[in-house]
């Protein structure tokens, strides 16, 4: 007999098919007439596949009626229709094969509901719950769009490296990679002391510090300037100490790196990037979206349809500054021209003023990094940001200095060794071309189209400042 998934069992289409679904025991429940309602799960969509088990069946007394939440289970059958609400289909078993149990003393997930903090702590477990699988398959949505948006606009897929020796952000958050041992100050077998960090880096696996990549944006440079349209998209760390729901040690970021874009053709593509991906996830995740809309946030396919078709509102840094001065809000962290915008500052503007997403563009120069474009001003920097309702900052970006002198200038306010950077200011020295990219928190990202509040129930595997569990 041929394997099927639930996905496939639930269509009408599948009626009268004779199959084998596999999967896990969601619900039982036996009728008085003599059968037994299986409910299984196998990931492949929210919905569960009803199986009715007959009491005829040769291992009912002993297996079928105790079946426990959990179970794995391998059933062979004829698919018809069901006579049920809310299911097209039902599985009339010939054969119900107990694979693994699971003792209902011990298995955490039982039938009610469990808080996100408890599945926090069984995060090995929770991909078997609605909600977390829901979350699995809307996350694999977004990243198919990412790909097939970039390689419909042309973009090659670049891999640039994990380890690398460059902090991108200059903000000193990076998780440094050694293979030096803590514990001893010494070089192994020479019995020489350290005296300085130089002179242990020099001893170190690649003979200089290395750490944990925080964007991969300077290498997608290399690789925009020689190739047009690149992207990357991979794992990416930050060492900060930031306790929030949107922050996380460990997340992904898309990049996408432009040759001969300007801040606007950037914020062009930003724009019509996340469109794509709200409308890709609308229309091929409609049962999960439609659990998340129920279940998390009743406004959600609301304003994810509204994203999807109104313009994003674009205003400079300094006409946001404007904004919240003569807004009248109380907020926690006064405003002001110069300082950084705090995540209330950026919800306001998203959800209370204009009620859509914010792109900003050309904050003041000293609270962004080096490879931004001075304006002509020589005090902001074709930055942009670009603010979503509920989550706030959801992709940064910018157009580069492409000027050989000013980014020079610029790395040295900053405290940069520019030998540091010599291939990275090469590319200004040979064949120079003005160009633009931006990067796009997956996470974030999947926060904003399912309304999870909390970041780490959008990615398996969560790392937090003080917690590495799995
Ligand atoms: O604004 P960021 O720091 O920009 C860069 O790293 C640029 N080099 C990107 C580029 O131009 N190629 O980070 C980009 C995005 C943020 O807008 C946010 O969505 C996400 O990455 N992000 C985080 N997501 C989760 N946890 C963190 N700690 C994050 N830090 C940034
Ligand atoms: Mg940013």
């Amino acid at each position: 007999m041929e394997k099927i998934r639930v996905v496939e069992a639930r269509k009408r289409e599948a009626i009268g098919r004779e199959a084998v679904v596999e999967g896990w025991v969601r619900t039982r429940r036996d009728s008085k007439a003599g059968f037994s309602f299986i409910e299984i799960n196998d990931g492949s969509s929210l919905g569960n596949l009803q199986v009715i088990a007959d009491k005829q069946l040769p291992n009912y007394d002993e297996q079928i009626k105790t079946l426990s939440v959990g179970s794995s289970v391998r059933v062979a059958g004829t698919i018809q229709e069901s006579p049920a609400k809310g299911q097209a289909t039902e599985l009339h078993a010939t054969a119900v094969e107990l694979i693994g149990d699971a003792d209902p003393a011990s298995y955490p997930l039982q039938k009610k509901r469990h808080s996100f903090e408890f599945l926090r702590t069984i995060a090995h477990l929770r991909p078997r719950t609605n909600t977390f699988g829901a979350v699995a398959r809307v996350r694999n949505a977004l990243c198919r769009a990412i790909h097939e948006f970039f390689q419909q606009e042309g973009f090659l897929y670049i891999h640039t490296p994990i380890i690398t020796a460059s902090d991108c952000e200059g903000a000193g958050e990076m998780f440094r990679v050694t293979t030096l041992d803590p514990c001893k100050t010494t070089a192994a077998g020479q019995g020489t002391e350290d005296t300085t960090p130089a002179e242990r880096a020099a001893r170190d696996f690649f003979g200089r510090p290395t750490y944990l990549t925080v964007s991969g944006q300077l290498e997608a440079e290399v690789y925009a300037t020689s190739l047009g349209k690149v992207y990357t998209f991979g794992p990416t760390f930050r060492a900060e100490n930031s306790n929030t729901s949107r922050h996380l040690a460990e997340f992904w970021m898309v990049e996408p790196e432009m040759a001969f874009f300007e801040l606007d053709d950037n914020m062009e593509l930003a724009e019509r990037f996340i469109k794509h991906l709200v409308r890709e996830v609308l229309a091929s995740c409609e049962e999960d979206m439609q659990f998340f809309n129920l279940r998390i946030d009743s406004s959600l396919l609301e304003t994810l349809e509204q994203v999807a078709e109104a313009d994003f509102q674009r205003l400079s840094y300094s006409e946001a500054v404007e904004v919240l001065e003569r807004s009248g809000e109380k907020f926690e962290f006064p405003i002001a021209w110069g300082r950084d915008l705090q995540s209330e500052h950026e919800r306001y503007l998203t959800e209370k003023h204009f009620g859509r997403p914010v792109v900003l563009y050309d904050y003041p120069a000293t609270i962004k990094p080096f490879y931004m474009r001075l304006n002509d001003d020589g005090r902001t920097v074709r930055a942009m940001d670009v603010l979503v309702p509920r989550v706030g900052e959801i992709i940064g970006g910018s157009q580069r200095e492409e000027r050989y002198d000013v980014l020079l200038e610029r790395m040295q306010q900053q405290g940069l060794n520019p030998g540091d950077y010599w291939w990275y200011l090469d590319l200004r020295r040979y064949g120079t071309v003005p160009h633009s990219g931006f990067g796009l928190g997956l996470e974030r990202m999947v926060q904003f189209v399912t309304g999870m509040a909390n970041i780490r129930d959008v990615i398996p595997f969560p790392r937090t400042p003080g917690s590495a569990e799995f």
